[in-house]
Formats: C-alpha cells, sequence, structure tokens
C-alpha cells in the first residue's frame, strides 16, 4: 500500500472539526506521548516505546476494560512442525476474499514469532502441549499448544484456557504499571486530535469523573481505540466500541478505509438474559456442530469446509438457515465431547452457559450471528501512520489492508502485537526531531479555538439514549449481514435526519459524544457499503449476489469534504 496522503482540508459541508468547540479546557497537560485505548495494541506499543518517555494512557472506562480482554479464541502464529508464516499468509488471503494486501500481511505473519517470544518473556502464560507441575516455561514458543479455528489449514492458535485476551493484557498491563513514566488517564474520552501545519500536537479529552474538558499536549498521539460495534444492536465488544479514534482521525483529515466490512462473529449466545457472550470459534475448531432447530445439520450444504469454513461464509449461512425457517437461533452441539474435557478447555465458556442452565455436554447451546469485528477503520501504512505527522493508529481502529473483506480468525490480537511493536519503536525517531518550543503556542491556539460560546440547546439524556438504541436497530436491520439497496436508502435517509438533529443541539457528557461519533461512522457505513455493488467477504449485498473482481478489488476510502 502507498504512504497516506496528507490531510484533507475542511470543507463547509463536512462536520464540525471540533467535538469539545464550546468547552474552555480546564487544564493541560505536557507529555511526550498520548496513547488512546488500553487493550493489547495501545498497552503493548507503550511497552516498546523508551522507558524514559512520558506517556499519558488514556482510556475510556477503566484500563482492565477493552475488547481484547474479551477476546476467547487466541492468537495465530505458524509454529507447528508443518506450518510456516507462508501458510498463514495464504489461509489470510483466502479469508479476506481477494482484498488483502499482501505485502502487509506477510509483515503480520513474519513478525509473529517474536512478538510471541516476547510476550512470553514478559510472563504471559499460554497453554503448553505438556504443563510441567509448576514454575515457568523454559522451553519456550516450540512446546505452546496449538488448536485449530475456522478457515486456517494448521493447527496454530495458541490460547490461555478460553480467556486468551484476558492473560495477554492482564499481563502487559501489570508490566506497563510498573513504569515509572506512565500515566494513565481513566474515564476520560478523547474528543479531537489536535494538529497544526501538518503535524499532531496532543488531543483535547473530556474527563468523565470532573466533568472537564482538557488538553493533553504530545508530539505523538498512537490511537488504538478499537472498533465500533455498538453501531449493532448485538454485538460481543464492550460499551466502549463506539468508534471514537476512527472520528476523531476523520475529523482531522485522515482517510478511512474499508468501513463497509463489518465481521459477524457465527455463535454469540442467544439467550433471553444475554446475547452477547461469544461461544468461541475454538469449540467449532474442537469439532462442534451447527444445526438448525429441528436437529439438522446444515454447513455441509452451504460450503465444503462446513462448521470450519471462513467466519463470513458460517454466519450468513446460520442466518440463512434461521430466515428459512423463520427462526431466531440456532443451535451448537459439542455433546460429542465429555464434561471434564469441555471444563478443561472452555472452563469460562461452559461455566458460563452453565449459569444460565446450559450443560454443554448434553444440551445444545442456542447461538446467532452479532457483529464482532470492525476490518474498516483508520488508513494506515505498514508503520501505523495515518499522513499526519507524529498521529499512528494500530489495532481494530487502523486498517492497513492485512483483513481485506473478512478477517481470519485470531489474527486480530495478533495485529494489535505486531504493528504495536512497530509504532513504539518509531517513536523516538520522532521525537528526537521535535521541537519542544512549539507546546506553549499550542496551548494558546487550541485553547482559543475551544473557548467559543455553543448557544445550541441539549437533548435530554433519555432522548439520547433512544436515539441510539433507534440507530443500532436500524444498522443491524438494513446494513447488517445482508444488505440491499433499499434497505440501506432507508437506513441512509434516517441517519442524514438524525445527523441534522443532533447538529442542532449541543452534546453533553460521553454518551453524548459518542452518539454523534457513532452517526458520523455509520453514515459513512453506509456510504461505502451502499458504492460497493457486489458481494465479498463480510459484505453481502441481496441485490449484488455475486463477487466482481473486474470493478471492485479496491479499497474505499471516505475522507472530511468527501460526500457521504
Ligand atoms: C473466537 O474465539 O471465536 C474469536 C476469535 C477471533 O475473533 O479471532
Amino acid at each position: 500500500m502507498n504512504a497516506p496522503d496528507a490531510p484533507a482540508p475542511a470543507s463547509a459541508s463536512a462536520p464540525a472539526p471540533f467535538l469539545a468547540a464550546g468547552r474552555r479546557p480546564s487544564s493541560v497537560e505536557r507529555h511526550d506521548v498520548v496513547v488512546v485505548g488500553s487493550g493489547i495494541a495501545g498497552v503493548y506499543t507503550v511497552l516498546n516505546a523508551p522507558e524514559a518517555l512520558d506517556v499519558a494512557l488514556v482510556t475510556k472506562e477503566t484500563l482492565d476494560i477493552s475488547n481484547s480482554s474479551l477476546a476467547q479464541g487466541g492468537i495465530a502464529v505458524s509454529l507447528g512442525r508443518d506450518d510456516s508464516p507462508e501458510l498463514h499468509l495464504q489461509d489470510t488471503l483466502y479469508a479476506g476474499a481477494g482484498l488483502c494486501d499482501e505485502d502487509v500481511v506477510r509483515v503480520l505473519v513474519n513478525e509473529a514469532r517474536p512478538v510471541i517470544q516476547d510476550i512470553c518473556t514478559l510472563g504471559v502464560d499460554f497453554d503448553r502441549k505438556e504443563r510441567p507441575a509448576a514454575g515457568p516455561a523454559p522451553e519456550g514458543v516450540a512446546q505452546l499448544a496449538l488448536n485449530r479455528e475456522a478457515a486456517h489449514s494448521q493447527n496454530r492458535i495458541i490460547h490461555a484456557g478460553d480467556t486468551t485476551g484476558k492473560e495477554v493484557c492482564d499481563k502487559l498491563t501489570a508490566v506497563l504499571l510498573r513504569r515509572p513514566r506512565v500515566h494513565v488517564r481513566e474515564r476520560t474520552i478523547v474528543l479531537d486530535l489536535l494538529v497544526r501545519d501538518g503535524a499532531c500536537c496532543g488531543v483535547s479529552v473530556f474527563d468523565e469523573s470532573t466533568g472537564e474538558v482538557r488538553l493533553l499536549l504530545a508530539d505523538v498521539v498512537v490511537c488504538a481505540t478499537g472498533g465500533y460495534g455498538q453501531m449493532y444492536a448485538n454485538t460481543t465488544n464492550p460499551a466502549v466500541a463506539t468508534g471514537d479514534g476512527a472520528c476523531f482521525a476523520y475529523r482531522a483529515g485522515v482517510p478511512l478505509m474499508d468501513l463497509e466490512f463489518v465481521q459477524f462473529h457465527p455463535t454469540v449466545l442467544h439467550h433471553p438474559q444475554n446475547t452477547t457472550f461469544l461461544i468461541s470459534e475454538a469449540v467449532r475448531g474442537e469439532g462442534a456442530l451447527l444445526r438448525n432447530l429441528r436437529g439438522e445439520r446444515f454447513m455441509p450444504d452451504y460450503h465444503e469446509m462446513a462448521e470450519l469454513a471462513p467466519r463470513d461464509v458460517v454466519s450468513r449461512s446460520i442466518f440463512a438457515e434461521m430466515n428459512r425457517h423463520g427462526d431466531d437461533h440456532a443451535w451448537l452441539d459439542i455433546t460429542a465431547r465429555s464434561r471434564e474435557d469441555l471444563q478443561a478447555r472452555f472452563p469460562n465458556i461452559y461455566r458460563t452457559c452453565l449459569g444460565y442452565g446450559i450443560d454443554m455436554a448434553k444440551d445444545f447451546v442456542p447461538i446467532a450471528p452479532a457483529e464482532h469485528y470492525c476490518m474498516g477503520g483508520i488508513r494506515t501504512d505498514v508503520f501505523g501512520r495515518t499522513g499526519i505527522a507524529g498521529f499512528y493508529a494500530c489495532g481494530e481502529a487502523a486498517c492497513n489492508g492485512i483483513h481485506g473483506a473478512n478477517r481470519l480468525a485470531s489474527n486480530s490480537l495478533l495485529e494489535g502485537l505486531v504493528f504495536g511493536r512497530r509504532i513504539g519503536q518509531e517513536i523516538t525517531e520522532v521525537l528526537a526531531r521535535r521541537d519542544r518550543r512549539r507546546h506553549a503556542h499550542d496551548e494558546r491556539h487550541f485553547t482559543r479555538l475551544l473557548d467559543v460560546p455553543d448557544p445550541r440547546p441539549t437533548l435530554s439524556p433519555w432522548e439520547e439514549e433512544g436515539l441510539r438504541a433507534q440507530l443500532r436497530r436500524t444498522m443491524t436491520d438494513k446494513v447488517g449481514i445482508v444488505r440491499t439497496r433499499a434497505g440501506m436508502e432507508e437506513a441512509r435517509a434516517w441517519l442524514d435526519a438524525l445527523s441534522a438533529r443532533l447538529d442542532a443541539h449541543r452534546p453533553v457528557g460521553v454518551h453524548g459524544y459518542e452518539l454523534r461519533n457513532l452517526v458520523l461512522l455509520a453514515r459513512l457505513t453506509v456510504g461505502c457499503a451502499l458504492a460497493r455493488e457486489e458481494s465479498r467477504g463480510a459484505h453481502f449485498r441481496a441485490d449484488f449476489p455475486k463477487t466482481d473482481d473486474a470493478r471492485w478489488v479496491m479499497h474505499q476510502t471516505r475522507r472530511l469534504g468527501d460526500p457521504l
């Protein structure tokens, strides 16, 4: 992929560039680096930056809440005797449905082993083929247990039980907290990226605990805020996944890419009390079958790889099977495995299901597809650069072309590690070139820009909550697993009206900012999905069911000033 373009100038038709406008900053902090997001990508970026740097790690909730920490399945890395980075590359390209950038995927698969080696050294404890009675694993990555997940031709998923993300995040965060110059800012949402003369100067933030807007000035900002799964009614993502990073990047002129590709995980618990809990793909990797409510296995009718077909195929097949019979869920059947096996391999999933009265060893598990991962995001190059000097993005917030139209299972934590490390290592160089005198000018400049009266009235919190719920329903019904022009046009008209209404009102508090971000991203997503008149990977158009390689082997980007 080429280096990202220079940022676009703001246009008259574009949304207001500053979300914080109308709020005089109440204080200013100065740091070398601001990292936004406390998932694996953000934390590992900090760990790879020089320890002497002063870093602010900003997170919208508490440090332990992120999409990464919910990841169950594992991390893909070619360690097996018959495996190789080349095979991992081939599987990633196949799942990506012709839209992966091969050079970037090559970086991902080649750098997988060293990053895994490194995090093991930092204390991450993955399951091993044979676990010694006690003590550390001196034998290194060669001894890690390898499992299979959908669309992988080899066993290459390393895991820590069925709570891999939590193990990795907990261990890396513990290391991070031992760094004396890392300042954690919890319950803080970033509103705007501050940019002057094409260079990043920091961010404006809203501190939920004090209700204040503050400026965090820094020469480097790394966006690792995750995706925008909260745009959909059912999602495995935590409540914080509202695409704030993509939106502050977009408002600063950075292009967003591949927004139409939203991945739905095939097997999410469908229970009256819980429709967000993931039943890991690893369960199908261990032999689970999918059945319709008549008890019939159906995946072999849809794809030769049956339950282990690429994720987009499995989700769509379940959706089709549910619609064929008018059902609202299907079954996942792992009853062929013993209770002891299931408790040992999937302790968290087994326990959670049992909490809802489902004993996986003898009961089928009710499941339905739900939003899980956004392939699209802030366009970056292979070093996480965005086109604005000093502004980087990595993890789910970024889009560097590795996932194409459909992410291969267990490539996402890996992406956060590989590109977080690359950014962390590059930061030193950027800071060597900085001009520290700039900060005082930046403070005056941005304080003046933000400190303008905002006479707009506000909407009540419950009105905004209602609008958010409607937005999530609209996106699920009209821009979800199966899309049509008519449905998306309807969604677009509704979103345009909602956007105009919100523009006439001043945002209040975190939820107000989030709602505006979700609406902006929803409008951009619909625009991209309408334009792509074909079906590819996670983007399926009932009115254009075929893949059109002659016209559509290309990424779509959207930048400030483009028509939505
Ligand atoms: C899962 O455990 O099924 C999720 C893995 C992933 O999203 O890559």
